[in-house]
C-alpha cells in the first residue's frame, strides 16, 4: 500500500506517526511548507529503530513522490481558532483542497480519497467534485471521531472502559450531529437503561461540542490525536480490507430516503473504499434529523458553486 499524507501539520503528521507503527503501508508525507515533512519523515525514520517500525516514508514539497498512492489522505489546511466555526474556514480551505486534488489525481487515478480538512462534509464534496472520482473511493472522516468521543464521555461518565462502549454518531460534522441513544450499549446493555434523560442530552451536547472544547484549551489549533487515530481506523479497514462498518461522511442515493449528497451514515469499507452504505433501523425522529442534516449539507455545497 502506497498512503500519502497531504498536509504535515498536526493531524497530518500524527496519522503519518500511527501509520508507519502500524505497518500500513509505505508513506508520503507532503506539504507546502520547505523543509518541514523533510523533517518530520526523518524525525519519523529515527523512531523507528526504538519503536520497531519500518522506516518507510518520504517526506516531500514534490507531488511527482505521490505518483501511484493506493490512498490520499487529505489534512491539508486551516484548522479552526477560539471563536471560529467550521464553516468559517469554507473559502481558504475550499482553495487549498482545490490545489491539493489537481495536484494528486493525475498521479493516483486509482487512489482512494480520504478527505479531513473542515468543513469536512462540504470539503468531501468539493474533493469528490474536482476528481471525477467514483464517490465509493471520495469519502471524509468526521464519524469515528464524533463517535469515539462520545464513547468517552459515555465511559467517563459511568466510570467504565470506554472499551465496553459501543455508540454512533450520525450526520454531518458539527451541530447537526445524530447521536443515537437506542444503538448506544455500555457492556451490552442499552445506554437508555444506564442514564436519565438529561445525562444523554448532556453527553451528546458535549460530544457535539467535543471540537470546541479542544479548541478553547488549546487557542492556537484544533484536536489532532483522536482525530488522526480515527482516520487510522478507516486506513487499516481499506489496507486490510476488513468490511468494517465504521460510521463515515459517504454519498449516499437513496439510503434512508436521502439522494446525491455526503452526509454521515454507517460504510463498510474495504479495499475498494466505501463497499456499501449500511441502513440502520431508524426511527421516525431520528430519521428525520438526518434527512435535516442531509439537506443543510447540499444547501451548503451549494454554497461552495457561489465562492
Ligand atoms: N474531520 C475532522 O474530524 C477533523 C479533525 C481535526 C482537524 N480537522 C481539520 O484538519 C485540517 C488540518 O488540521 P491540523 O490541526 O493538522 O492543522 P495544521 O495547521 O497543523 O496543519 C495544516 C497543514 O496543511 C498545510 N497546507 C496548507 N495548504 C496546503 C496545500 N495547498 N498543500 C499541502 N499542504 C498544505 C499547512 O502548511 C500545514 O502544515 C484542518 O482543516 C482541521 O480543521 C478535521
Amino acid at each position: 500500500m502506497k498512503i500519502t499524507v497531504v498536509g504535515s501539520g498536526f493531524v497530518g503528521q500524527t496519522t503519518a506517526m500511527r501509520l508507519l507503527e502500524k505497518g500500513l503501508g509505505e508513506l508520503v508525507l507532503i506539504d507546502i511548507i520547505e523543509g518541514k515533512p523533510q523533517g518530520l519523515a526523518l524525525d519519523l525514520k529515527e523512531a523507528a529503530p526504538v519503536e520497531g517500525y519500518e522506516p518507510l516514508i518520504t517526506g516531500t514539497n514534490d507531488y511527482a513522490d505521490t505518483v501511484g498512492s493506493d490512498i490520499v489522505v487529505i489534512t491539508a489546511g486551516f484548522p479552526r481558532q477560539p471563536g471560529m466555526s467550521r464553516m468559517d474556514l469554507l473559502g481558504k480551505n475550499a482553495a487549498i483542497m482545490t490545489d491539493v486534488i489537481e495536484r494528486t489525481v493525475p498521479g493516483s487515478p486509482n487512489a482512494i480519497v480520504i478527505v479531513v480538512s473542515n468543513p469536512l462534509d462540504e470539503m468531501t464534496f468539493l474533493a469528490a467534485d474536482k476528481s471525477g472520482f467514483p464517490k465509493e473511493r471520495v469519502f471524509g472522516m468526521a464519524g469515528v471521531l464524533d463517535s469515539a468521543r462520545l464513547r468517552y464521555f459515555i465511559a467517563e461518565e459511568l466510570e467504565v472502559s470506554p472499551l465496553v462502549v459501543e455508540a454512533m454518531t450520525l450526520g454531518s460534522h458539527g451541530d447537526a450531529m445524530i447521536a443515537l441513544p437506542r444503538h448506544a450499549t455500555v457492556n451490552g446493555e442499552p445506554l437508555p437503561e444506564l442514564v436519565d434523560e438529561t445525562t444523554l442530552a448532556r453527553l451528546f451536547q458535549r460530544t457535539r461540542d467535543g471540537g470546541v472544547e479542544i479548541v478553547a484549551f488549546l487557542k492556537t489549533g484544533s484536536a489532532y490525536f483522536a482525530p488522526s487515530a480515527s482516520v487510522v481506523a478507516m486506513v487499516r479497514a481499506i489496507a486490510k480490507d476488513t468490511k468494517d462498518v465504521l460510521p463515515v461522511c459517504a454519498w449516499v442515493t437513496g439510503q434512508y430516503g436521502i439522494s446525491d449528497v455526503y452526509v454521515g451514515v454507517p460504510a463498510r469499507l474495504g479495499s475498494g473504499g466505501v463497499e456499501e452504505i449500511v441502513e440502520l433501523d431508524l426511527n421516525d425522529g431520528e430519521l428525520t434529523k438526518l434527512r435535516q442534516a442531509a439537506e443543510g449539507i447540499r444547501t451548503k455545497c451549494e454554497d461552495l458553486a457561489k465562492l
